[in-house]
């Protein structure tokens, strides 16, 4: 396991679709736990798509802070080719980025969504989840076609620059 650089805006990796994984090889098992250990080594991160570490393929992971865990959502949870297959209604939420850093927006985004893909073994995984969740989703999964929380802002006074970085996505 390595902890890689995060790749930040403007790289052009950020703003590109990401290829799906056809299978879970040693390569993508490596690109898993690379991934991993560079979430973790990020204070207060949430999540992580494989293009913020510079490889163009459909994985995501999702590490909540530990007062979001519960039995459903504890861990580190990963995923294949992910989807949002439904979302439910719309809620404007705070959202920060480990690919821009130096700044938070304001933003809308569904109050419960599912989700599918496969886990690291194949196995099909269906999440239906509110919450700092179902925001992680839909904002890893945007990485994965080249959209960042910037592209949903409705204006650039809802865009603020801080000084620390809190809970990046
Ligand atoms: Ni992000």
């Amino acid at each position: 396991m390595t902890v890689l650089p995060i790749r930040t805006i403007p790289d052009p990796i950020l703003m590109r679709k990401a290829k799906r994984v056809r299978i879970v090889d040693d390569s993508i098992k490596k690109l898993i736990s690379d991934m991993l250990e560079t979430l973790h080594a990020v204070p207060g991160r949430v999540g992580l798509a494989a293009p913020q570490i510079g490889i163009s393929q459909r994985v995501i992971i999702i590490s909540l802070p530990s007062e979001e865990n519960d039995e459903e959502k504890g861990g580190d949870i990963v995923i294949i080719n992910p989807e949002i297959v439904k979302r439910f209604g719309k809620r404007p939420v705070d959202e920060g980025c480990l690919s821009v850093p130096g700044y938070r927006g304001e933003i809308k985004r569904a109050e419960s969504v599912t989700a599918k893909g496969r886990d690291q073994n194949g196995k099909e995984i269906r999440i239906k989840t509110g919450g700092l969740l179902a925001q992680a989703l839909e904002h890893e999964i945007d990485h994965l076609n080249g959209t960042l929380y910037l592209d949903h802002l409705e204006g650039t006074n809802n865009l603020r620059r801080i000084e620390l970085e809190e809970a990046p996505l």
